[in-house]
């Protein structure tokens, strides 16, 4: 059988340092990128997508659909900062602009994957959907404030996680949905704020890390938020 993985946000550090890894696994046949631009130097399947724009997102799905069904969908997208925009460290920092676009990117894009590829999923075999999350959207672990925005998209993406999971569970009961924490990774979206982080992941290690958790998930896991040790992390 043909297992089948799908990246989506395949240009971004973890992003494709995971397309890298199921590429090498043998367990799958066919890894199939998706990103807004081809990610550099890859060679494989790619579908242009922008997780804002749903029209994108149908034509990728109905892709993927005629490759067969996902066995894997990874949501790697995100946003902390861009030029002009950085995490808020005070409330007279807050602007509706930059929550807006952040919710946007960090909650809706990947709620609005799920809308197109969840339902590609094998009906009769186990599957996997995780979203890449932020141990800082935990509210129960938050005790440093700040970085509003991000923490509380991250915060409505773990909550979309757990109501997806719900939903998904009655037609695929074998398909597990979850959140994950990738650690503090070595990327373009950590690189401001990696001072002092005393351990700092490899796009790579937390790749190979955050795909064996994938692999050692069962539907009693569905709906949980998880760190790339396999550890749950508080909601
Ligand atoms: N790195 C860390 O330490 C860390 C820690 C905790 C959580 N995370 C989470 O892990 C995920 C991956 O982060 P990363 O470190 O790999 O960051 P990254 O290198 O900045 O990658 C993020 C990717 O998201 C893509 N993206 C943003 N908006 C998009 C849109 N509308 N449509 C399609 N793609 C879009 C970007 O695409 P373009 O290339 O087209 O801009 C970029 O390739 C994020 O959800 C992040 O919040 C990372």
């Amino acid at each position: 059988m043909t297992r089948i993985a799908v990246v989506v946000g395949a240009a971004g550090g973890i992003g494709r340092a995971l397309a890298d890894r199921l590429t090498a696994d043998p367990g799958f046949a066919r890894v199939v990128a998706l990103s807004r631009r081809r990610p550099e130097g890859w060679a494989g399947d790619w579908l242009p997508a922008d997780i804002l724009d749903e029209r994108t997102l149908a034509m990728a799905a109905q892709a993927i659909a005629g490759i067969g069904a996902p066995e894997r969908i990874v949501v790697a997208t995100g946003r902390l900062h861009r030029t002009g925009l950085m995490p808020e460290k005070a409330m007279r920092a807050l602007s509706v602009e930059a929550l807006t676009e952040l919710f946007a990117v960090n909650a809706a894009g990947p709620a609005l994957v799920a809308k197109h590829l969840l339902p590609l999923t094998p009906r009769d075999r186990p599957s996997v959907f995780a979203a890449l999350s932020a141990r800082v959207g935990s509210i129960g672990d938050n005790r440093l404030g700040g970085w509003y925005g991000y923490r509380t998209s991250k915060a409505a993406l773990n909550m979309l996680i757990r109501t997806l999971a719900i939903e998904h569970a009655r037609t695929r009961p074998l398909g597990v949905c979850v959140a994950l924490h990738p650690g503090t990774v070595d990327t373009a979206l950590s690189q401001p704020f990696q001072a002092g982080v005393p351990d700092l992941l490899a796009p790579g290690r937390a790749a190979a890390a955050l795909l064996a958790v994938m692999d050692r998930l069962t539907p009693a896991d569905t709906g949980g938020f998880f760190a790339w040790d396999g550890t749950p992390v508080p909601w």
